[in-house]
């Protein structure tokens, strides 16, 4: 990969490094050799540092691509299904048919959770945070799949993605109906991933839910397009997490836990409560000034993004799933209109053209999710449902690409060493 070289000087000394090529996008200067040198790199947030190799997903920030395995986000959105996506984003090719039906039958036989499990809700209280719940259950299957399970062996690895994958809807849609007081909802293995994750939702012991064929495609889509990011916030700490060689359910645990944070998943439910707040088109100028103060902490959620410096691919079927379902349940959402101007707004806005701040996949995201009767504090618990398989597949190829511990370095600015002298009274 290397066919070329970077020549760095420090004082007197000079330092030959490789420049390594991707298959796609900018090169990266290999600096592993620095470290015996005597100098680390310094790089809070990683905003130029590639941690880690992988093949699983592309995104060019500037043009607004995104491919998982070769494949444009777009294409997969509408011609694939969410199963398909995760096949693809685990095994690295589309799947043929006989690989496909017997891939969906693992999955949906896997999709119950151990009995147990359901008394561990009763521990959390009613009115908890789901995702607080999501990440301590999560953490807690750890406990029903530790002993046997050998994390070098790549068929253990392929039976806890089958588990995390078909158990994740499971335990999301009982974090659900344990704060809302109603009973847990079995799954059904005749029903589709998003089929099934909608009737463990809203389906009652005296009442079958029905599912409706846009509303099961809009959220399939949603799954689809939050499947995976390359190397964001959640899927580094999920490999950090990881690369000690920990157990696989706590590694998602913990993945779901950077997830929850407004910077990165949390922002649709965020961004659902600002528009809220704004409430008409008439009071958006007044938020947009607030979003352009810097005195002001307040910011235009649902906009901006660390990489996309330009229309985020997937907020352009977002917008379109949006109308579909709004059309389908006759809902004349005020608040769609606000999205609408706000986005106009903004768009032609020079603060938010000179930064780069276009819409991102939250942004639409959350009035979907409204539409369809799932309350603001589930929305990043969804996410991470359809996350868990992006989470999987790069913890799957940290493990086949063989096992180094994350260990940032630091630029240390505390005290020189310095005599410690106790004020404490010892008894
Ligand atoms: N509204 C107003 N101004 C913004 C916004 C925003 N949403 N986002 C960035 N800016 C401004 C910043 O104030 C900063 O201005 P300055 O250069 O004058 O100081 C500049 O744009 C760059 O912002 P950074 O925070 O340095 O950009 P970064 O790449 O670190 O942050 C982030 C990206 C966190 C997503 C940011 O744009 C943001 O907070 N957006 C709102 C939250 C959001 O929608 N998050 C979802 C991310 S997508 C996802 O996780 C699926």
């Amino acid at each position: 990969m290397a066919d070329n070289k970077a020549k760095l000087t420090i004082a007197e000394t000079s330092v030959d490094l490789d420049v390594l090529s991707p298959t796609l996008g900018s090169k990266v200067i290999d600096i592993r050799t620095l470290g015996s040198k005597g100098y680390y790199t310094y790089d809070p947030g990683f905003t130029s540092t590639a941690s880690c190799e992988s093949k699983i997903t592309f995104i060019d920030g500037d043009n607004g691509i995104l491919l998982h395995r070769g494949f444009p986000i777009g294409q997969l959105a509408t011609e694939s299904t969410y199963l398909e996506v995760c096949y693809i984003l685990l095994y690295g090719e589309a799947p043929t048919q006989e690989q496909y039906d017997k891939f969906k039958t693992t999955v949906t036989r896997h999709t119950m959770i151990h009995e147990q499990i359901t008394r561990l809700f009763n521990g959390f209280r009613r009115d908890s945070h789901p995702m607080a719940v999501l990440c301590g259950v999560t953490g807690a299957l750890a406990a029903f799949y530790h002993d046997a399970l050998d994390v070098s062996n790549p068929v253990h690895r392929d039976i806890t993605a089958y588990r995390l994958l078909s158990k994740m809807p499971t335990v999301a849609a009982m974090c659900y109906k344990y704060s809302i007081g109603q009973p847990f909802v079995y799954p059904k293995n005749d029903l589709s991933y998003a089929g099934n994750f909608l009737h463990m939702m809203f389906a009652t012991p005296c009442e079958e839910y029905v599912v409706n064929p846009v509303l099961e495609r809009a959220m399939d889509r949603i799954f689809i397009l939050h499947a995976d990011h390359e190397q964001n916030a959640s899927t580094s700490t999920v490999r950090t997490a990881g690369s000690s060689g920990a157990n696989p359910f706590a590694c998602i645990a913990a993945g779901i836990a950077s997830l929850w944070g407004p910077a990165h998943g949390g922002a649709n439910e965020a961004c659902l409560r600002m528009l809220e707040e704004i409430k008409t088109v008439e009071h958006i100028p007044e938020f947009i000034k607030r979003a352009k103060d810097k005195n002001d902490s307040f910011r235009l959620m649902g906009f901006g993004h660390r990489v996309y410096k330009n229309y985020d691919p997937r907020a352009t079927v977002m917008r379109e799933t949006c109308h579909e379902v709004l059309k389908e349940l006759n809902l004349n959402d005020s608040l769609l209109e606000v999205a609408m101007e706000l986005e106009r707004i903004a768009l032609n806005d020079p603060y938010f053209i000179e930064k780069k701040l276009y819409p991102n996949v939250d942004f639409y995201s959350g009035i979907i999710l409204k539409a369809l009767g799932i309350p603001s504090n589930m929305f990043t618990v969804i996410f991470a449902i359809a996350r868990t398989i992006g989470w999987i597949a790069h913890w799957n190829e940290m493990h086949e690409d063989g096992l180094k511990i994350a260990r940032p370095r630091q630029l240390y600015t505390g005290y020189s060493e310095r005599d410690f002298k106790s004020e404490i009274k010892k008894k």
